[in-house]
């Protein structure tokens, strides 16, 4: 693409934003995912649900409100929309991880994606928890409850929450997924309970709960969640949390340890801290892990749940400016060369080939597996903003410019500073443009932060032990 040489970043990426918008009986219902003609497709024309949040909350920001409002509305259609893997049905709470506009001979028709086609067939759960965030974001922009209190959308809700809250086979208040149930959707050992999954369940909870209508029936689910919240936001405070006096206790852990008040919970074996750890952890900062489950916790750092537990005060104050202050020390590490790290290290040797089945997309510091994702920009900026430490949001923004445009906004980058447009990035990734323009934009636009972040929760049952 010859970009005009008049045009300024903000202003292609504008265009490009524009250009990217699906129209469905000639209204704008959301936006590809990338529109690179050098590559197949494949399902990159679809518009994704988790890839449209960041271009919604753009439209949103610039009074763009009937795109935002034509999605909802039709995804609420899709989300009831039969959907069969072979001859199995899943659950109606899912909504799709993409669909696309088709034409038949009785006009237009949305083909919605449950993961029922995706490559490896994963199951797109944080599609239905994003769905929520963007339901309150859209609700709080507009100041239209209505759309949020109809029948069919209180209906879409409870479909949601049925699931997410409904009887399972567990012990722990986390949501149980299988691998590759969220932004990362191939196998990276995510299965279990992985942070990214817990973050956005969390904010999706609390948002549920100021969507619902107060009736006899939101009542039985506002408790519901009141529950769980309390019990979610201890258990990730507590058992997600790493720092270095946390890595001291885990060091030293008695493991095998049997009764209701021991110390070692989930049987951690102190031999399982990773040796990169040891060095990597700063004497002053922390995050969540990326993954814990009986006998094993994933010690990586994943960006997205991190940022997102600090937007929804899934983290506590001090624990969230911790998270920064990580990101501060291990800049080179996690920013680089292009913001920021989808997840720290990356794996290799034996571990790769039995985490990721030998996966040639997710080799070493590549794509999902240590490589370097842009669209979390918008995430980074939120999370600076809204701890008042602007400054880092700011220069990671400094860092990005210098190449998003030049690199026709990819998708990816690998290496282990970020330095390389990634192996099959896509070009003009809309994920990519809109992440960069919205975090300028809510940086431009603080009073549009409330939108996706929330205050320390007052209300949820909080767990006494
Ligand atoms: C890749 C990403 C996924 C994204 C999709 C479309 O599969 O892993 O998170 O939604 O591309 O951009």
């Amino acid at each position: 693409m010859i970009a005009i040489a008049s045009e300024t970043i903000e202003q292609q990426a504008n265009r490009l934003l524009e250009k990217s918008i699906i129209y469905y009986q000639q209204k704008p219902v959301g936006t590809v995912a990338a529109a690179d003609s050098e590559r197949e497709a494949l399902n990159y024309d679809q518009c994704f649900i988790r890839d449209f949040i960041p271009a919604a909350l753009v439209f949103l920001i610039q009074g763009k409100t009937d795109i935002v409002d034509n999605f909802l509305l039709e995804t609420v259609g899709l989300q009831k929309k039969k959907r069969r893997v072979d001859c199995y049905e899943p659950p109606t709470g899912l909504m799709p991880a993409s669909f696309k506009v088709e034409s038949s001979e009785n006009g237009q028709y949305l083909h919605a994606d449950f993961g029922d086609k995706a490559i490896g067939r994963v199951t797109p759960i944080d599609s239905c928890l994003w769905w929520i965030i963007l339901l309150r974001v859209y609700t709080k922009a507009t100041g239209d409850r209505e759309l949020a209190h109809s029948d069919n959308f209180q209906e879409a809700l409870a479909f949601i929450l049925e699931i997410c809250l409904g009887p399972q086979f567990e012990m722990t208040p986390t949501l149980l997924v299988p691998d590759g149930a969220c932004m990362i959707d191939r196998p990276m050992g995510l299965s279990g309970h992985p942070l990214e999954i817990q973050s956005l369940f969390y904010i999706a909870l609390r948002a549920a709960r100021e969507m619902l209508v107060r009736n006899t029936e939101g009542e039985v689910l506002i408790d519901k969640i009141n529950n769980r919240l309390g019990s979610l936001v201890y258990h990730l405070r507590d058992y997600y949390w790493l720092d270095l006096k946390k890595l001291n206790q885990i060091h030293r852990y008695q493991s095998e340890q049997f009764g209701e008040s021991v110390v070692n919970k989930f049987n951690i074996y102190p031999e399982s801290i990773p040796y990169w750890l040891t060095e990597w952890m700063p004497d002053r900062g922390g995050y969540l892990a990326g993954n814990l489950g009986p006998g094993k916790m994933d010690f990586r750092f994943f960006s997205l749940g991190n940022l997102v537990s600090i937007m929804g005060s899934l983290t506590t104050e001090e624990q969230s400016l911790d998270i920064l202050k990580l990101i501060e020390q291990r800049w080179s590490d996690l920013i680089g060369q292009m913001p920021m790290k989808l997840c720290y290290p990356a794996i290799s040797g034996l571990e790769w080939r039995i985490v990721t089945g030998c996966d040639p997309k997710n080799t070493p510091w590549s794509y999902h597996n240590g490589g370097s994702w842009p669209v979390l920009l918008w995430t980074m900026m939120a999370a600076c903003q809204k701890m008042g430490r602007e400054d880092l949001g700011d220069r990671a923004m400094a860092i990005a410019e210098l190449r998003l445009a030049q690199d026709d906004w990819a998708e990816y980058y690998d290496g282990k500073n970020g330095r390389l447009i990634g192996k099959s990035s896509r070009k003009f990734q809309t994920w990519t443009v809109a992440g960069w323009l919205l975090a300028k934009l809510l940086r431009e636009n603080p009073h549009c932060l409330d939108w996706v972040c929330f205050e320390a929760d007052t209300e949820a049952i909080a767990c006494n032990i």
